[in-house]
Parts: C-alpha cells; sequence; structure tokens
C-alpha cells in the first residue's frame, strides 16, 4: 500500500515492511548491523544472504540489504535512516551494531584506529534534533527514554575480548563520538570546542539510529574507524577529505570484519549457552 510520507513512520507501515521481510526469508536475526562510508565490505564476508534491492522492499530507504545471520544496511539517505531499526525492532533483532568513519578529536588516536563507543555528544540532540522528537508510540517505547546506557557495556567488553583474542589491542580504542550534522567537515574552533567537551572522534552520522534504538530497546554497540586525525591547529596544511576517509576505511575494512566476524561468533555462544 503507498503512504503519505507523514504515514511513512506510523506503526503500520513498519509492521507492513517487517511482515513483507519475514514472508520471503527464513532468516530470523538477531543482530543487525549499519555501514558506515566504506564499511560496507561487511556484507560480502556473508554467507548464506537473502538480497532485497531497497526499491523491493516496501516503505525502505534506497539501499541495499541483506539478511543472513544478521542484516546489513549500506548508505542511507539522511531522511530516512532510522526507518530500519523499528523494523528490525519488529522482526525480532535484539542487538545492533554501528559502524561509522570518523575522524579522531583524541590527540593519541592515529589513523586506522578503531573507536569502541563508550558515549556520544550529539551537537543535533543538543541543538533540538532528535529523531523521537514528535508523538510517541509506546508500542516503541517511552517517551522520555534513558540513554545513559546507550552503549552497552556487556557489548563492549565483549568486542574488547574479540580486540584481545585478535591481537588487535595495539589499534583498538574506546571514546566518545561526537554527532555534528555535516555534510561540511569542522572548522578548526569547532575540533577545538568538541574535544574541550569530552569527544574523542566526530563524524556525521550513527547517533539518530542509537538513540531509536534505544527507544524501542535493541542493545547497542557502536564502532568508529578513525579515517583521520581533525585539524586542531591554524598552521597545518591538512585538509579533511571524503576520499581520504574511503581510502583508509578500505585499509582498515578487514580489520574491522574480521572484528565483527569474531564478535558474533561470541554473541552466538553467550546467546546459546544454558
Ligand atoms: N569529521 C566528520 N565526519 C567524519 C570525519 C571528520 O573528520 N572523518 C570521517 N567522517
Amino acid at each position: 500500500m503507498a503512504y503519505a510520507e507523514e504515514d511513512r513512520n506510523s506503526y503500520e507501515a513498519y509492521k507492513e515492511t517487517a511482515d513483507w521481510l519475514r514472508a520471503r526469508t527464513f532468516q530470523r536475526p538477531k543482530t543487525a548491523i549499519i555501514c558506515g562510508s566504506g564499511l560496507g565490505g561487511l556484507a560480502d564476508v556473508l554467507d548464506n544472504k537473502t538480497i532485497f534491492p531497497c526499491e523491493d522492499i516496501p516503505h525502505f530507504p534506497q539501499s541495499t540489504v541483506n539478511i543472513q545471520n544478521y542484516v546489513n544496511i549500506q548508505v542511507l539517505s539522511n531522511m530516512h535512516v532510522t526507518f530500519p531499526i523499528r523494523v528490525f525492532f519488529l522482526l525480532g533483532v535484539e542487538i545492533l551494531i554501528v559502524t561509522n568513519a570518523a575522524g579522531g578529536l583524541n590527540p593519541h588516536f592515529q589513523v586506522g584506529d578503531i573507536m569502541f563507543i563508550r558515549d556520544h555528544i550529539s551537537m543535533l540532540g543538543l541543538g533540538g534534533q532528535n529523531p523521537l522528537r514528535g508523538p510517541n508510540d509506546e508500542r516503541f517505547g517511552v517517551r522520555f527514554p534513558c540513554m545513559s546506557d546507550a552503549y552497552e557495556q556487556d557489548l563492549l567488553s565483549l568486542a574488547m575480548e574479540s580486540a584481545q583474542e585478535l591481537g588487535f589491542l595495539s589499534f583498538v580504542r574506546e571514546g566518545v563520538y561526537c554527532l555534528q550534522a555535516g555534510p561540511s567537515y569542522e572548522t578548526i574552533a569547532e575540533c577545538r570546542a568538541l574535544h574541550a567537551l569530552g569527544g574523542d572522534a566526530v563524524g556525521m552520522s550513527t547517533v539518530p539510529e542509537v538513540i531509536v534504538a534505544r527507544h524501542c530497546g535493541l542493545r547497542v554497540l557502536g564502532i568508529s574507524l578513525i579515517t583521520n586525525k581533525v585539524v586542531m591547529n591554524y598552521n597545518s596544511q591538512e585538509k579533511a577529505n571524503h576520499e581520504e576517509v574511503l581510502r583508509i576505511s578500505v585499509v582498515r575494512a578487514e580489520a574491522l570484519q574480521k572484528l565483527v566476524t569474531h564478535l558474533i561468533g561470541k554473541l552466538g555462544e553467550s546467546t546459546n549457552s544454558p
């Protein structure tokens, strides 16, 4: 059924999408993954995929979706970025893993580091743009959801254990992710301000999905790939650019894929254990 734009966020629209998917695959994923810039290669390592072109899925933002043990979504328009999260919820997904590319604010971070997100600072949220604004549907969650536990400690510990088992600790960090709207990169003064506020990395994605996921009770793990060090100094000749972000994503993509695959194995173990 065609929905007017304002109805696209109705419970019925989400349910129609979830029912459509459920009717077309036997997969019942427990974990969903959203891949950030240049990190879509995670989908390539899945076997046993069911692939749905996004234009076929009712109400779905235009992108590519693979459903296997888990669901992978690549490159969604900002406007519809949170739509799949509630569909995941209705499909019975329990864990959301979000990956993104981010600029390093923490001077100890190196290009190519992988940062597990401990917490976030949303410049959009603090400025009045929260994906949960508007009427609340209690079937998804409460009006005023808590965010002090947005990134689950148990998942973070499991992710750290995976990093250790794979010998990745030399380039794995933990830190606070700052969201700014983009698409322009930050000014030098903005980078200094975000660092002073407690940010370790800055990017243009992920936080809206995390808020919507926590609202409906999904457990969240966030992973940032540090693709560049932000410019903090007026004497610097460095300039942030998207090509560099994509280049570094390719360099570390394999490590990130190994990490996520290893972690999913551990999640399987921890959920299957008696
Ligand atoms: N700023 C914002 N978003 C980003 C950056 C950055 O420096 N690098 C990758 N995504």
